[in-house]
């Protein structure tokens, strides 16, 4: 179950989530490869987990760019060796608009969220297939089991992230290779930030972060957290759709004021 010595890379590092779970994985002596857009955040995290001990290298990359994402993987794993655990964590979330309809958002949205994690993987599988080990991973959410007003793009991109990582996960099971989908409820992170409406069970980045790290550790195939907001997702898929309507129908599809 160590993770020690693992070399990981995650994507969407420079903030929320992604900061706090190399900072999580370095601690338990992973060599932790950082990707974001964000050159200054990538360099301020490298720089907290060296000090803290760890190794740590960046490579600056848009993940909705097939190009720059496999030139940024190449260089880190020329920094620090083949790449055991790849957690495909950069996400955008946006509200999906109808008058006018925001599809540059969208695209967006499924550019990152979705083929983001398909470039991601594009850059590491060869490599583990060849080598008959690795642990791929990507962080989805629980909005990928629930249809919401006015979050069609978000909720449809992750949807897609857990039924490509499910069918994946079947495709390479027998290769060597573990296949985990994470899929948080609310977490503190700058996504959220903005978000006007009471969050149920608003968990802190650094927990979720060690929630996460034990489920890598685990090697689980599907993990929702928290519990508690995991169970009223799956109650609410089991309740007429004109409930969640009336349930989210003030937080839902509305653009945060500046
Ligand atoms: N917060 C929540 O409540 C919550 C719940 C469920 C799931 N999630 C998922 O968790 C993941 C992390 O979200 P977060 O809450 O930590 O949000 P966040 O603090 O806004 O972090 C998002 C990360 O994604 C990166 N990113 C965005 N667009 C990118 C792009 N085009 N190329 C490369 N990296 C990009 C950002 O880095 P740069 O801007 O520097 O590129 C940043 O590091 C997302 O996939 C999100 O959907 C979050």
């Amino acid at each position: 179950m160590s993770l020690a010595k693992q070399v990981a890379v995650i994507t969407g590092a420079s903030s929320g989530i992604g900061y706090e779970l190399a900072k999580s994985l370095a601690r338990r002596g992973c060599p932790v490869g950082v990707l974001a857009r964000r050159q200054d955040r990538l360099e301020a995290l490298v720089g907290e987990i060296e000090a803290a001990g760890g190794r740590a290298a960046l490579a600056v990359a848009d993940v909705a760019d097939r190009t720059q994402t496999g030139a940024a993987f190449r260089s880190l794993r020329d920094q620090l060796g083949p790449v055991d655990l790849l957690v495909a964590n950069s996400g955008v979330g946006i509200p999906t608009l109808l008058e006018p309809m925001n599809v540059d958002d969208v695209e967006q949205m499924f550019k990152v969220n979705t083929l983001g994690v398909v470039y991601a993987m594009e850059a590491v599988l060869p490599e583990m297939l060849e080598r008959g080990r690795g642990h791929v991973a990507a962080i989805s959410s629980l909005a990928a089991f629930l249809a919401m007003p006015g979050e069609s793009a978000y909720c449809a991109s992750k949807a897609a992230v857990n039924t490509y990582m499910e069918c994946l996960r079947m495709q390479v099971r027998h290769r060597g290779i573990h296949v985990t989908t994470i899929c948080p409820g609310f977490i503190e992170t700058p996504m959220t930030a903005q978000n006007k409406f009471t969050m149920p069970w608003l968990m802190k980045a650094d927990q979720a972060a060690e929630y996460i790290a034990w489920a890598l550790e685990r090697k689980k195939t599907l993990y929702c957290f928290p519990w508690q907001m995991s169970l009223l997702i799956t109650v609410a898929g089991w309740l007429p759709s004109w409930f969640v309507e009336w349930a989210v129908r003030d937080k839902a599809g509305v653009r945060p004021e500046p």
